[in-house]
């Protein structure tokens, strides 16, 4: 009988950003692995169109604007008292701007820290409610490399993302006790609708740049959802407050 130490058997896990790029891979993945997986998004076409590529499983698709921050503590609560407590959940939602630092205003800095920070601690917030979160539980937030190496023009989506990296190891600390783990993962430039978005507003020359920094290639979404899966799964048991680097040797110059 062979084992698989990453099994997702019986498991509930929510992930967020599931209609596109990492957040979906992630789903399909999560699916592959045995998980029951809740997939939310605002884009109920696109987060169905993931359900459909999913392996069979009593799968949730869950339309939900995470700006609505002050709600997600109750959203939880909701599909908690539906499917159980959460043995999971993948923070994969969130929004690159690149704009430079003359660029600037209260108004953008607001919305990039809101959806990329805000959401994060509201979720935590959340599967820390009485009841939300299944003993052993963990939770695995969307950083980047762009939180550790600069790159002129992203500054205010790297300081989102090095804020995640902060939390995490306090919330680590915090969440021990009641048995859950929560840990980011920081990929490079990975190829997705995100990634093609920035690709339009880069040179060639910027674009191919970029290229050379990962000596093993731009990344595939299946390239973070298993290190996320690795980071749910029993493998992940010991591992809390950390961040796992995945970028083809991006940060390794
Ligand atoms: N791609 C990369 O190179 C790369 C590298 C490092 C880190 N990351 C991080 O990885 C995560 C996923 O990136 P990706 O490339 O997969 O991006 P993506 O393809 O643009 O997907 C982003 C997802 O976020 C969801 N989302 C955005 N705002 C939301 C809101 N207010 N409420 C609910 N859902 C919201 C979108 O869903 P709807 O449109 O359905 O709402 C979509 O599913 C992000 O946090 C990103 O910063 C990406």
């Amino acid at each position: 009988m062979s084992i698989n130490p990453m099994t997702l058997q019986d498991r509930t896990i929510l992930v967020t950003g599931a209609s596109s790029g990492i957040g979906r891979e992630t789903a399909i993945l999560l699916s592959e692995l045995g998980a029951r997986v809740i997939l939310a998004g605002r884009d109920r076409d696109r987060l169905e169109e993931t359900r459909n590529r999913m392996q069979n499983g009593d799968h949730r698709v869950e339309c939900f604007d995470l700006c609505q921050a002050d709600s997600i503590p109750e959203w939880v609560k909701r599909i908690v008292s539906e499917v159980g407590p959460l043995h999971g959940l993948v923070h994969s939602a969130g929004i690159h701007r690149a704009a430079g630092i003359q660029m600037a205003n209260t108004a953008r800095i607001d919305a990039v820290m809101h959806s990329n920070v805000t959401t994060a601690i509201m979720l935590t917030k959340a599967l820390r409610q009485k009841g939300c979160a299944a003993r052993g539980g963990s939770l695995v937030l969307l950083s980047s490399v762009a939180g550790l190496a600069g790159q002129a023009g992203i500054s205010i989506y790297s300081a989102s993302k090095a804020a995640l990296m902060g939390f995490v190891r306090s919330a680590a600390l915090e969440l021990a006790p009641e048995g859950l783990r929560v840990n980011c993962v920081a990929p490079g430039y990975v190829d997705t609708e995100m990634a093609q978005r920035f690709r339009e507003v880069l040179t060639d020359e910027q674009y191919q740049a970029i290229q050379r920094m990962h000596p093993l290639g731009i990344g595939q979404p299946r390239d973070v959802a298993n290190a996320i899966a690795f980071l749910l799964a029993e493998t992940g048991r010991w591992i809390t407050g950390s961040t796992l680097v995945l970028d083809g040797g991006y940060t390794a110059h």
